[in-house]
């Protein structure tokens, strides 16, 4: 088949070259011409695990290329971003646009999936009526992508997937092409529980991390030590809660359950408010962080790592980057450490601090040198929000060690 995959990013990217290496052709569309540019060079600009490997030989061929505008093909697939506005309502701008390039190539019989993760009713409310102004029988639904970045080439081809149709053929003709690469169990239903299980899979994970944060907040209150109050019920066959922290962040998690709740205000309770309690974490650590030190104007914060989450470089949503503001807005100085994209040398970001607050589990920090730090910081106070050192060692190096949770 010939396969036109809107928007090369992080989903993209990868799907167009799993179609390509499976035999079909593939066009990439993308409005950034760097990115076509560098596809059509056999490079990539995002950082992927195994991708800019993958890519070379389906370009080599001429099965998969770049373009910036649309083309005829018999699918489309459409994988571009779905953020949330300031006022956390889905920004469907790139969706709706993409949708109306698509038009006016469409075909007799032509397949079109939404990838992106979208707000219910995207597929029948939103794309079939722009699609149905180019007059012929075409086919639509929605497959979202369950895929982690850093290891999205495995979990395309192992992970189970959903096939949502408009129409039960839609689903089955949607099911059998993603059968050219995918191994896992793919499951045909109807767009709009497509849509909502997706949404659903995130909103999960956020009610239950917010579960955790409520938990650690009365382990506090109840001198529990959340961390091992969690380790204990989850040896329970059916009990996994999630870890606690200093919030939520990324552009999955931290956004998709927000769909649900502008959909459903009204109905929406649980999720409404675990958005807000994983919201609020950042200002919890720093109300934490002012009962160590007491007044935070003119004290001097180090804040170990910013990232969303660790061992990664991205930033979209850190809940850090949050925190950081409430801190300096209440007069503190604040240094960012982060070996992936802040101040790397601990000696700079620590020297003459009066706290270090660990807010990210890197694996750089495992090991911190509570004895060197010791000897450089200012006051010796730590604040672990991830019961991610030893504190043990920090306690023998005379420091203050806080943690989230106890
Ligand atoms: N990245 C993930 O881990 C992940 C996982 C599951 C689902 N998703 C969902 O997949 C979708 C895409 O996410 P992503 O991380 O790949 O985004 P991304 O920002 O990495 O890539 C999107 C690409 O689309 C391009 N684009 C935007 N509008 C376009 C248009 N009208 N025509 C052509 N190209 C256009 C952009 O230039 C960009 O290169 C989102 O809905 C996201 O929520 C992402």
């Amino acid at each position: 088949m010939k396969i036109c995959v809107i928007g090369l990013g992080y989903i993209g990217l990868p799907t167009a070259a799993m179609f390509a290496n499976a035999g079909h052709t593939v066009i990439g569309v993308d409005k950034k011409q760097a990115v076509v540019d560098a596809l059509n060079k056999g490079e990539i600009l995002i950082e992927e695990e195994g991708l800019a490997d993958f890519i070379k030989k389906p370009v080599a061929s001429g099965h998969l290329c770049a373009k910036n505008s649309v083309e005829e093909a018999d699918a489309f697939i459409v994988s571009v971003p779905t953020p949330i506005t300031d006022e956390k309502k889905a920004d469907m701008r790139f969706v709706e646009s993409a949708t109306k390039d698509i038009v006016s190539v469409l075909k007799e019989g032509n397949l079109v999936i939404l990838e992106s993760t979208s707000p219910i009713g995207t597929v029948d409310s939103l794309m079939k009526p722009i699609l149905d102004t180019a007059g012929v029988n075409y086919y639509l639904g929605h497959s979202p992508e369950r895929v982690i970045p850093g290891k999205i080439l495995y979990e395309l081809v192992h992970n189970s997937r959903v096939a949502g149709g408009y129409t039960k053929e839609a689903a089955h003709m949607i099911a059998e092409l993603y059968k050219s690469f995918v191994e896992g169990e793919i499951y045909e239903t109807d767009a709009r529980t497509a849509e909502m299980a997706k949404l659903s899979e995130n909103t999960f994970r956020d009610v239950n991390i917010a579960f955790a944060n409520e938990l650690a907040k009365i382990c506090e209150q109840q001198g529990i030590n959340v961390w091992e109050l969690i380790e204990i019920c989850n040896k329970h066959p059916r009990v996994n809660i999630h870890q606690p922290g200093p919030g939520v962040g990324g552009h999955c998690i931290a956004v998709d359950p927000w769909f649900i709740v502008e959909k459903e205000p009204g109905l929406a309770q649980i999720i409404n408010l675990s958005r807000h309690t994983n919201d609020g974490m950042p200002q919890y650590v720093a109300d934490r962080s002012k009962a160590i030190l007491g007044d935070l104007k003119g004290k001097t914060i180090a804040i170990l790592g910013t990232t969303y989450k660790p061992d990664v470089d991205d930033m979209r949503e850190s809940p850090i980057i949050y925190l950081r503001k409430i801190l300096e807005d209440a007069g503190a100085i604040v240094n960012i450490n982060d070996p992936f994209v802040a101040e790397k040398n601990l000696d700079v970001s620590c020297k003459d601090v009066d706290l270090i607050i660990l807010g990210v589990n890197h694996k750089q920090y495992k090991e911190l040198d509570f004895a060197h730090l010791a000897g450089i910081v200012k006051q010796k106070n730590f604040f672990d929000t991830r019961n991610f050192c030893d504190g043990d060692k920090a306690k023998a190096a005379g420091f203050r060690y806080e943690l989230l949770g106890k």
